[in-house]
């Protein structure tokens, strides 16, 4: 008797901790997940990511479609290196496995028809931004939902960086890119990184509504 009652509580309680982030994207198109990743986790993969660059290097990013991509560093300073996810390093292959949960999860309560998922490490050094813009455009991309991992340690509101997301009236929120921070928001809305002024690390990813060859 007693055990069942505690076991429905549990129960209840990890009931609830899924209805929040999606009833909140559900609601605003987008959610700050803090915590999602434990520190260690998060730290781990910041030292897979520093490992990737001392190794391969990061590229500049680039603008465009991406049959015609150049790198215009008016509009962003990033560095990337797409991750190939069956070849990831241990710390982000984990990462990965639980981005695939959340995939599940908006599948079955919005039927997005998410098939696909890309990411790749990112970079922005000090000085750097990426202007407004939005993931998903109109000459059918197959960019449902963006995704952001933040994997930087202390962040205080003094270094920038942040993440601005535009509501329709012009406002916007913002998502501070502390470690372990996830981001999730619909590819369609505009939103940019404001100048920041340390290194700033990720692992920006998209949920993709078609197979990617
Ligand atoms: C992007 C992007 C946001 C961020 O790479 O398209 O908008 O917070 N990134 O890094
Ligand atoms: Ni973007």
């Amino acid at each position: 008797m007693l055990f069942g009652t505690f076991a429905s509580h549990i129960y209840h309680k990890a009931h609830q901790i899924v209805e929040s982030w999606l009833d909140t994207f559900e609601k605003q198109g987008w959610v700050e997940w803090q915590n999602f990743l434990s520190m260690e986790h998060a730290m781990a993969i910041r030292q897979e990511i520093e490992q990737v660059q001392m190794k391969n290097g990061f590229r500049q990013a680039g603008i465009g479609k991406s049959n015609q991509q150049h790198v215009d560093t008016g509009q962003r300073g990033d560095f990337i290196s797409w991750i190939d996810r069956m070849e990831s390093l241990p710390f982000t292959h984990k990462f990965i496995e639980q981005v695939e949960g959340i995939i599940s999860e908006l599948n079955r309560n919005f039927y997005l028809g998410i098939q696909d998922f890309e990411c790749h490490y990112a970079h922005y050094p000090p000085g750097s931004f990426y202007k407004k813009h939005v993931d998903r455009h109109s000459s059918g991309s197959s960019r449902r939902v963006s995704m952001v991992l933040y994997l930087n340690p202390d962040w205080k509101e003094d270094d920038g960086g942040e993440l601005r997301i535009y509501r329709n009236d012009g406002d916007f929120d913002s998502i501070r890119p502390q470690l372990g921070t996830l981001a999730l928001f619909l590819s369609e809305l505009e939103h940019e990184v404001i100048i920041t002024s340390r290194d700033r690390m990720s692992i920006t990813g998209w949920l993709l509504n078609e197979k990617i060859l």
